[in-house]
């Protein structure tokens, strides 16, 4: 049978209330692998993803209004069935939200550096970040990070590397992207034609 097609209420999910610890399968058909895209923008990430694993389940979550929309409305548009989108803020989401051991793939793309050193507390990568993400991540499940800030990704991999229950490990063994159609996300492909270096980690969360 085919998989119904979504319509855009279907696409979007409501961010939870206070107190509420969602469970990510409701949102879809059949259940599968849960992934999570930290800070989708426009969906490019999410449209490739969605069609190279068809047997994962996603959800891309964006802060900006009109980007949210236009991922959104993007997944609606390609028939996009195993793609969920959420307007809110993914650090209380990741935080307050998501029961432990759910998430199989963390998708963290160029994720807001805050460059002015009196904005550095913004950033999203610190200490109880990565905490939650221990917490939610399944065992064995993988943390993908890639930024165009040297010194944004320094600090994540350091924060990082104070917890043993994260293990480093190739990137192209651990982020499994399909290259055949694949360009980057719109913030890779900008600062790659600018010429500006990518820099990538890859974790694991330690079984047991
Ligand atoms: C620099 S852009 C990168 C977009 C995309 N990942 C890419 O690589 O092209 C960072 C995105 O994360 C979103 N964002 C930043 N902080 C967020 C948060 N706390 N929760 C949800 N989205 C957030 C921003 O609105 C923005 O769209």
């Amino acid at each position: 049978m085919m998989p119904q097609m979504p319509t855009l209420e279907e696409v979007i999910i409501e961010p939870p209330a206070e107190g509420v610890i969602v469970d990510p399968m409701t949102w879809f058909d059949t259940p599968g692998p849960f992934e999570l895209e930290i800070g989708c923008g426009k969906g490019g990430f999410l449209l490739h993803r969605a069609r190279s694993h068809r047997e994962a389940r996603l959800l891309g979550i964006e802060w900006a209004n009109k980007y949210f929309r236009f991922a959104a409305d993007r997944m609606a548009r390609w028939q996009i069935t195993n793609v969920r989108i959420m307007r809110t803020d993914a650090k209380t989401f990741v935080m307050r939200h998501l029961p432990p051991d759910c998430v199989s793939v963390l998708h963290l793309y160029h994720p807001d550096p805050w460059p002015k050193k009196r904005h550095h507390k913004r950033r999203l990568v610190q200490a109880d970040f990565v905490e939650a993400v221990i917490r939610v991540l399944k065992p064995g499940g993988r943390w993908l990070i890639q930024s165009d800030h040297g010194e944004y990704f320094d600090q994540i991999r350091q924060v990082v590397a104070a917890r043993p229950e994260l293990a480093e490990g190739p990137w192209d063994e651990l982020a499994d992207h399909d290259a055949t159609d694949w360009g980057g996300t719109n913030y890779e492909i900008k600062y790659a034609r600018e010429g500006r270096p990518i820099y990538r980690a890859a974790y694991r969360k330690v079984d047991g």
